[in-house]
């Protein structure tokens, strides 16, 4: 292969076929750049709803538009050669009908060019990921905790413990048999997500879950340091850059104000 030949960008398809294979590598991304940073690690590249909160300083994932996820969606793909782009359904864009459903998820994957959606929710979502799936549209599902649900689910509650798991069993079941090609799992007990694994036909995606899943995902704001309102449990952070970016502000600051910055070397003369 020449060195500048393209990659094949990953499907759906393969990616289902990574069930009970090596660990699918998922991010989130919202911006070109740093689409081009996890496409060079990442299987799946997901444009999350997260977005909102993150990049716009939203209270929570309930105020995001069609417009902003196709705005960053545009974005992201630019920086993506191999990785497949997922895109997240908003709230309010796909719950009143299928047909609703079908309408926003051809929107999103014709405007921005991503391979697969993403919504939110289990059994109750199944008629609805039956009727995309069979009309060509991918459907990443996510269950446990839906942080587009928060208002009923009471906040960002773990999902799943006690008494509770056969309901978030049940989802992911509901979701694999109405044909979604893999499967979130966020913020449910590890042994849950463990039997989960062991039980669905489709990829697990986790996220405060367990190493057990077939994927991992993470905010990347949350594991880069940049998101610093709130650290989930399951939000390693893998670098600071937060911390980072705020020290070289303060230096420029104190360089502007004490005549450092420019410097000779930052100037133009007549010829340089
Ligand atoms: O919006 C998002 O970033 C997500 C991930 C946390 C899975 O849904």
């Amino acid at each position: 292969m020449s060195a500048n030949a393209r990659q094949r960008q990953l499907t759906a398809v393969d990616v289902q076929a990574r069930k009970g294979g090596a660990p699918l590598v998922c991010l989130t991304a919202y911006t070109t750049p740093v689409a081009r940073l996890a496409d060079a690690e990442c299987d799946v590249v997901l444009v999350g709803d997260s977005v909102g909160m993150v990049l716009h300083g939203l209270p929570s994932t309930l105020g995001v538009t069609m417009d902003m996820m196709i705005l960053h969606g545009q974005a992201v793909a630019r920086g993506l050669d191999r990785a497949l782009m997922v895109i997240d359904m908003p709230f309010g864009s796909y719950e009143e009908s299928p047909e609703q459903a079908f309408r926003n998820a051809a929107r999103l994957m014709r405007e921005t060019g991503a391979g697969a959606v993403k919504l939110e929710g289990g059994a109750a979502m199944a008629d609805t990921i039956r009727f995309l799936t069979a009309r060509s549209i991918p459907v990443m599902a996510h269950v446990g905790l839906t942080p587009q649900a928060i208002n009923t689910l009471g906040g960002y509650k773990v999902q799943g413990r006690g008494a509770d798991a056969d309901r978030v069993l049940t989802d992911a079941q509901a979701v694999a048999e109405a044909g979604a090609f893999s499967v979130v799992l966020e913020k449910v007990p590890a042994a849950l997500a463990d039997r989960i694994t062991e039980t669905v036909a489709i990829p697990t995606i986790g996220i405060g879950a367990s190493a057990g899943c077939d994927g991992q995902v993470l905010v990347i704001d949350d594991m880069l340091g940049l998101f610093t309102d709130f650290q989930p449990k399951f939000a390693k952070r893998y670098a600071e850059l937060g911390q980072g970016a705020q020290a070289a502000i303060a230096a420029y600051a104190e360089e502007v104000r004490a005549r450092r910055f420019p410097a000779a070397e930052h100037v133009f003369g007549d010829a340089t």
